[in-house]
């Protein structure tokens, strides 16, 4: 039987990556999908404090089984930053142009542009616990390239790549990405269980 998953995000971008990530052996819901609207917490200064928490409370609301994910990018010459603060970088209601542009600002006065995205997804099955963790490395660019994707994907170039996650092509993103490998690892584990 098909295995059906509750992603706990409104993210409709990260939704539509995990659909393709996950192919068509596991069916996988949105909160959008079950009509759910309440904000999701999400208060921890962990990777993983989040991605626990945001995953326990949609079980508990819900029953289901279900995962979430937290992402973070992490710069090297920022001692870090964005890191688990990615989403509301540039405060809070910014937009993703808005947090690229703070970055880019910040980054004008380093010569070392290493960094890495690191997502944590916390998967719960029959009511315990599961983490999996994904990362990938690249450097910041100095201007966005590119107009597909989300977040920091325009000014992301993975390592041996000449595309940044922005420039290409979905497929190509999902099999090296920081989420790419974590959801990946759990599609592995759920295939291992069954
Ligand atoms: P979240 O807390 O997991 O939703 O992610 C925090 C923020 O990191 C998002 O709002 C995006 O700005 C950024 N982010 C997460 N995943 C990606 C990605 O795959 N590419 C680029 N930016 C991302």
């Amino acid at each position: 039987m098909m295995k059906e998953l509750l992603f706990a995000t409104n993210n409709a971008h990260k939704l539509k990556e995990v659909r393709e990530i996950c192919g068509k052996e596991i069916n996988i819901l949105g909160l959008m999908d079950i009509g759910f609207k309440a904000e999701i917490p999400e208060d921890h200064d962990t990777l993983e404090g989040n991605a626990r928490q945001k995953a326990w409370f949609i079980h508990e609301k819900t029953g289901r089984d279900c995962f979430a994910d937290d992402t973070g990018l992490f710069i090297d010459a920022l001692e870090g930053r964005p890191g688990v603060y990615s989403a509301r970088y540039a405060g809070e209601d910014c937009s993703f142009d808005d947090n690229v542009r703070k970055v880019l600002e910040e980054m004008k006065a380093f010569s070392n542009r290493s960094a890495h995205f690191r997502c944590i997804v916390c998967l719960i099955l029959d009511g315990k616990e599961f983490l999996f963790e994904g990362e990938v490395k690249g450097i910041i660019l100095k201007d966005g390239q590119g107009k597909g994707g989300f977040g920091y994907d325009p000014i992301f170039l993975p390592i041996g790549q000449t595309l940044t996650f922005s420039q290409m092509p979905a497929y190509l993103k999902n099999g090296i990405s920081h989420r790419g490998k974590a959801i990946g690892k759990m599609v592995a584990f759920l295939k291992s269980e069954q």
